[in-house]
């Protein structure tokens, strides 16, 4: 009897977390209505369809396995977009309309040319991936 008190503390300690867990899973993936409306237009321009693993209504967490992670979003916009040998050619302009950007990977794709100037208005931007794409033109020191 005396271990049994314990046990079921933790117990409802665990069903508390879980639900508390719930509630956080629930909260955080919702994107903001004008977010969702730039990553569509970014992944139409792409001509990235939703049954390749992302979802605008839906956003996934962070830690979410390929190929679910190629967008990720935290608190309501999208933070990170790893899309790397998707075929893509073109930069849309618009791309740092997400404002909340960290990660950009673009690698093995087949951007051409200068370096796309779309990104410099990504102002939180830590991480850009251009690897493997056809980039050219003169080097800023
Ligand atoms: C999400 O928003 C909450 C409340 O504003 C904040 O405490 C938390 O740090 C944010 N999470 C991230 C990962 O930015
Ligand atoms: C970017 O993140 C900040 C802090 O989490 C938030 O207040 C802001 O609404 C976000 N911007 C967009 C466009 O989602
Ligand atoms: C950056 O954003 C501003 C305002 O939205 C826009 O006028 C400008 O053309 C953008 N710059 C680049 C390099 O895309
Ligand atoms: C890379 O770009 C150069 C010109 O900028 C072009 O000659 C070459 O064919 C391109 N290579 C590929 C693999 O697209």
């Amino acid at each position: 009897m005396t271990k049994s008190t314990p046990t079921f503390i933790q117990f409802s300690f665990y069903i508390i977390f879980f639900y508390f867990l719930l509630l956080v899973s629930h909260a955080s993936p919702q994107l903001h209505h004008q977010e969702q409306a730039v990553l569509v237009n970014v992944m139409q321009y792409w001509q990235i369809s939703s049954s390749n693993g992302w979802s605008s209504a839906n956003c996934t967490p962070a830690d979410c396995s390929p190929p679910a992670d190629l967008i990720t979003c935290i608190n309501g916009s999208v933070t990170k977009v790893l899309l790397q040998n998707q075929g893509i050619a073109l930069v849309p302009p618009f791309i740092c309309d997400l404002k909340n950007l960290t990660v950009i990977d673009l690698s093995y794709n087949l951007i051409q040319g200068e370096f796309p100037t779309a990104f410099y208005n990504c102002s939180k931007l830590e991480y850009l991936d251009l690897q493997s794409n056809n980039l050219s033109g003169t080097q800023h020191r």
